[in-house]
């Protein structure tokens, strides 16, 4: 008997896909539809395969270029696909320089520190030229920067955060931002991979009501990056009330410095732009993948602009006159691309927000939205569960004006989707469902917001010039509305995709490539899909609905976490012989991990080992990570060749069927921990 599948734990999902109802669907409004940026309804054929790869002109050419490029894509080495191909650009020049001569008086960015009593903090253009500039000189002469470095950012979400990341830009240094959220330790495996010498990272800042000592986990990365062979000369610390430091930690001499004092030295500095090439490397993003190893997506200057500022444009529907105000964190790909370079590209405002959307209670977004007369608000499910939880009346108490919307990170139900269009944008906004990944720079599925009708619970089809396709296990094209699930790929590259893994060429083409590719050999892009990981079922309106990972990721709260890592976590307690994760549904987050471990021979079961288990995630990764259960079982349930079914754990802990035990080396071990539940 064939060996049951190890990726039978996103059962679940396929299941409530069904229920989910089909035939429903929502018209944009017509005055959205009246101020549109993309209203030309032969869009999705303009941007046909038949017109790739030039249909991404249009997108390249929303950038000021120093050097108009050659070849728009150059496919002589796949899969490393190179865009705009001899053109020069900078991308901090983009999103600052060029906006000075008619919105330098404009505000750029606001600022939303967490405590209301804190006013909100207006930046212009012309104040972010200055500030942009005067940073950039800092890490250029004080720091030694130079073009193609990395550094690493371990900072929370004020404004210094898109400051840092827009002089890196403008010196052509690469940084790569981390969640300020995550440990010291998972900061510090970024800095040895990313080969960084220097950390920037902030004192403090506010999270649930709380100033958060920040400073100490620079301590703890610094520390362990150097056992890992990776040394940082120099820490730059950001302070949350420039001249005052708000951390505990005490500061090392030589090693940390203040940034409000250095750069005092560098007062109305102007560092001109680097030239830098479209194929040149903008950041570097960390994500999980099935390995316990972090990877470092590479983006390019390039292709990355034009891709996030199209998209930008045509599908988040941004305008220079709108509040567009992203909820996310700048930590994740989706600050980066729709907080920080796509909006601020084309002269939004853009809001950034320091602290948690429910707190002090569930009516604060709906403030700020009042206040800054925000007009595009971008959240994700976890987000909108959690405020209709606590607040489910609180939108119509506000006075504030929605033209659009979007959720991002995991699929939303259809009854959160609902709340979200009735009570939110009180049936006026549109709602852009966005499926997409770290991995992709931008949307891959979203509708067209002022051309297609929205349907709850379904991304839509491929974006301008995006051409999802959904194959079986055995390559076999899945048509729409057939009913089946199956792997979602992408047919054709897009400016917007990741160079490579860092350092890591291989796994990046294994990663993504190996499984479909229809011949290694091929230069023909057409040979080589993209693989995206998710399962996905297309409608027969050609609609995609996505289901969920299918490796071993489990999607918190929107935040992906590797399985792997955090077994590898588990296993750092020593009482534990052998651990398995598995993710377990989630009314707001809408998935957490589970634990099960076996202890190793002898040790009996107690609370303390339990907790000890979710301290070490918690320490190792970071509070996302907390188990929502900890199982202390007697035994792992295997197959005969020894691999953990984690298909039987997640169906106890998701109270389901266990289905068929039989191919167990130990199926009565099954019982056993059912009788745990
Ligand atoms: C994974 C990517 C996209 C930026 C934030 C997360 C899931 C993402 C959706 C959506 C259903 C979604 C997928 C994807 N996902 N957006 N609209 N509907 N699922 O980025 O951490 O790289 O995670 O998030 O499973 O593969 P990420």
């Amino acid at each position: 008997m064939a060996e049951p599948k190890q990726t039978g734990t996103e059962v679940s999902e396929a299941q409530i896909a069904v229920h989910w109802k089909e035939e429903e669907t929502y018209q944009p409004a017509s005055s959205f539809i009246a101020q549109a940026n993309l209203t030309d309804s032969n869009v999705l054929e303009r941007y046909g395969l038949d017109n790739f790869p030039n249909c991404f002109k249009e997108y390249a050419d929303l950038l000021d270029w120093y050097e108009y490029w050659h070849t728009t894509l150059d496919h002589s080495k796949p899969p490393y696909w190179k865009w705009f191909v001899g053109g020069k650009l900078n991308a901090c020049y983009n999103c600052v320089d060029r906006h000075l001569p008619k919105y330098k008086n404009k505000t750029a960015l606001h600022f939303v520190p967490e405590p209301e009593e804190e006013r909100i903090e207006h930046i212009t253009f012309q104040e972010l030229y200055v500030r942009v500039n005067e940073f950039a000189a800092l890490l250029r002469d004080f720091a030694g920067l130079k073009r193609g470095d990395r550094v690493t950012l371990h900072m929370p979400m004020t404004v210094d955060l898109p400051i840092t990341m827009l002089a890196c830009a403008r010196l052509g240094v690469i940084h790569s931002q981390v969640f300020s959220g995550f440990s010291g330790k998972a900061c510090a495996d970024r800095i040895v991979d990313s080969q960084s010498r220097v950390l920037i990272t902030e004192d403090a800042y506010y999270r649930g009501g709380k100033l958060i000592d920040h400073k100490e986990k620079a301590d703890i990365a610094v520390a362990e990056a150097e056992k890992e062979g990776q040394k940082v000369d120099k820490v730059l610390i950001w302070q949350r009330y420039p001249g005052k430091y708000s951390a505990e930690t005490p500061t090392v001499e030589g090693r940390d410095f203040f940034v409000n004092d250095v750069l005092k030295n560098y007062k109305r500095a102007v560092v001109e732009p680097e030239r830098m090439l479209s194929e040149e490397v903008l950041f570097l993003m960390y994500t999980s993948g099935t390995t316990g190893k972090p990877k470092g997506a590479q983006h390019s200057i390039g292709g990355y602009m034009a891709y996030v500022t199209g998209t930008s444009k045509f599908i988040q529907d941004i305008h220079p006159e709108d509040v567009y105000w992203c909820m996310a964190d700048i930590g994740w790909i989706t600050g980066h691309s729709y907080i920080v370079y796509g909006p601020l590209a084309l002269a939004a405002s853009s809001v950034i927000f320091e602290g948690v959307p429910t707190h002090p209670d569930a009516g604060r977004p709906w403030r700020v939205a009042e206040e800054l007369d925000v007009n595009i608000f971008h959240t994700s499910p976890t987000a909108i569960r959690a405020l209709r939880r606590v607040g489910p009346d609180e939108p119509a108490k506000y006075n504030y004006d929605f033209k659009h919307m979007t959720t991002v990170g995991e699929p939303i139900e259809p009854e959160v989707w609902r709340w979200y269009y009735n009570v939110v944008g009180k049936k006026k906004a549109v709602i852009v469902d966005t499926w997409w990944q770290t991995e992709t720079g931008g949307f891959l599925c979203s509708t067209v917001p002022a051309l297609h009708a929205m349907k709850p619970g379904s991304a839509g089809p491929g974006v301008p010039g995006i051409h999802p396709i959904i194959f079986d296990d055995d390559g076999k094209p899945l048509p729409a509305g057939c009913g089946k699930a199956g792997n979602i790929c992408i047919q054709n590259p897009w400016p917007g995709l990741m160079q490579t893994i860092w350092g890591d060429d291989e796994r990046f083409v294994s990663q993504y490539y190996r499984r479909y590719c229809k011949n290694p050999d091929s230069k023909d892009w057409r040979d080589w899909p993209y693989f995206a990981g998710d399962g996905a079922v297309e409608a027969p309106d050609g609609y995609f609905r996505i289901l969920g990972r299918i490796d071993d990721v489990i999607n918190v709260a929107g935040h992906r976490l590797g399985t792997k890592e955090l077994e590898s976590a588990a296993l750092m307690v020593s009482e534990v012989g052998e651990a398995a994760v598995v993710p377990v549904a989630d009314p707001i987050k809408g998935k957490i991990p589970h634990v099960f471990v076996s202890l190793k021979p002898g040790i009996p079961a107690s609370k303390e080992i339990e907790q000890s288990i979710t301290d070490k995630l918690a320490s190792e990764i970071g509070p996302i990570a907390k188990p929502g259960r900890v199982w202390i079982v007697p035994d792992m349930p295997k197959t005969r060749s020894g691999k953990i079914m984690r298909r039987v754990l997640a169906a106890v802990a998701n109270k389901q069927d266990t289905g068929d035990t039989t191919t167990l080396a130990n199926p009565d071990v099954v019982e056993k921990i059912k009788q745990l539940a």
